[in-house]
């Protein structure tokens, strides 16, 4: 036996090796570069299933909230933007969680913000066009998203 040296040398080498790994899959999650030009996230087919399911959930409520701002109805924009708040943040599995960079999950958790401050300004609105444009800016953080990320199978024969 020469030293004990190696072993640790090689430990070492492994820690910082780990450390490395969890900081870059914490911040750039589980993704691939996409032939479109985005961002492709690597998911299971149940998880894409699962923030599909929300995204539709998302596109429902701005079509509620569109339907309640024509008929001037602000409590109804208020009550509608509070069901897509922060109050439903959490639902989200921790796999899943791990998965999705950094800049995907705090556009996603601004988005449910977004909905709770939408609220906000529909409470204390004089005029329907003040709600309307922030419900436009909130959008913004949709199609930034949308242009930026997709999802994609991790694996096997599917797409
Ligand atoms: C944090 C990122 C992010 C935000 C914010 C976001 N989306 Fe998405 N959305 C996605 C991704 C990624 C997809 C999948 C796109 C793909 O694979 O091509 C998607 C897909 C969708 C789909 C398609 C659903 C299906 O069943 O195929 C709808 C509808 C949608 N989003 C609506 C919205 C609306 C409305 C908002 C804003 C209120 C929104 N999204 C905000 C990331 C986001």
């Amino acid at each position: 036996m020469k030293s004990a040296k190696l072993p640790w040398a090689i430990s070492a080498v492994l820690l910082t090796l780990v450390i490395a790994m969890t900081y870059m899959f914490i911040l750039s999650g589980s993704v691939e570069k996409s032939k479109d030009g985005r961002t492709a996230i690597l998911l299971s087919s149940d998880e894409k299933d699962f923030v599909l399911t929300e995204m539709r959930g998302f596109l429902e409520t701005v079509q509620e909230i569109t339907v309640a701002l024509s008929n001037d109805d602000l409590k109804a924009v208020a009550k509608l933007a509070t069901a897509s708040g922060k109050a439903t943040l959490g639902g989200v599995p921790a796999p899943l969680m791990a998965k999705l960079p950094l800049e995907f999950k705090s556009l996603g958790i601004e988005t449910h913000t977004e909905f709770d401050k939408l609220a906000d300004v529909a409470k204390t609105a004089k005029t329907t066009n003040e709600v309307t444009a922030r419900l436009g800016q909130l959008m913004l953080n949709c199609t930034g998203c949308h242009a930026g990320y997709k999802l994609k199978i991790e694996s096997g024969p599917q797409k």
